[in-house]
């Protein structure tokens, strides 16, 4: 088997230039990146260079303007909106800086909604979401609205909620950035410790060159492409 059979997640030769006030933004000029089933990659940069703006790419949110991104074995760049977003909710966990829970929804719900649009919602998921909310440590909160959570449980939910359907991939975009150093630790070593638990491969955005560390690969993003870390 070839490294890129196992690639589930790969960008080729990916462009992307934005129109500003007063001329173009040229934030990635070529950026070849692959990581394989069940690996964690850490990718840091300054702010501006465009983690958020690779993310969304990766995660067919917003479209290359040339260059390829794939899905394990497919490319996603003709897929409709449709056709990503349903591929989305089963290949792919998200997590975010600022959670993005439903403010209207439980916990349990919240976790769930993964699985409802992914059109999976069973006795089984719920079993699984049950079990994945006491595995973050909110086992007993499974009934509580977010409004009453603190930020590191809000993460913590969100974290659940990605993993929900067990998906081959989880892009993370700075997911202790609201956390104060104790907590965001704490919600950090979890999402490892889940990622490595399923088997699922790790995008991680972060600041931090501690958490940058703990990954497998350690990457930078700088003048539109990623470099290996000096620091790996
Ligand atoms: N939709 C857009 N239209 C115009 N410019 C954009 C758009 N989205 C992002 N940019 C610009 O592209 C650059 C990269 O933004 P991006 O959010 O990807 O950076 P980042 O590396 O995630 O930064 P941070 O660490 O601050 O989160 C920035 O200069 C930003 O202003
Ligand atoms: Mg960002």
């Amino acid at each position: 088997m070839t490294l890129d059979s196992q690639s589930v997640l790969r960008a080729k030769d990916v462009r992307k230039t934005f129109v500003i006030p007063g001329g173009e933004l040229e934030v990635l000029r070529g950026l070849n990146f692959s990581i394989r089933e069940g690996v964690s990659a850490s990718i840091r940069g300054e702010s501006g260079s465009g983690k958020s703006t690779l993310l969304h790419l990766f995660a067919g949110l917003e479209g290359v303007d040339q260059g390829e991104i794939s899905w394990g074995p497919d490319s996603i760049n003709h897929w409709s909106p449709r056709k990503r977003a349903a591929e989305r909710a089963v290949r792919l966990g998200l997590v975010f800086q600022a959670y993005h829970l439903v403010g209207e929804m439980t916990a349990l719900e919240n976790v769930l909604l993964a699985a409802r649009i992914a059109g999976t919602v069973s006795a089984e998921t719920r079993e699984r979401a049950r079990h994945l909310l006491d595995r973050v440590g909110l086992g007993n909160r499974e009934k509580q609205m977010p409004g009453k959570m603190s930020g590191g449980e809000r993460q913590r939910v969100a974290v659940a909620r990605a993993i929900l359907n067990n998906p081959p991939i989880l892009l993370a975009d700075e997911p202790t950035g609201n956390l104060d150093e104790k907590t965001g630790e704490t919600t950090m070593e979890l999402l490892l410790e889940l990622v490595r638990e399923q088997g699922v491969a790790l995008v991680l955005v972060t600041h931090s060159r501690r958490f940058a560390g703990a990954c497998d690969e350690q990457w930078v993003l700088h003048d539109g492409i990623l470099e290996a870390s000096a620091e790996a």
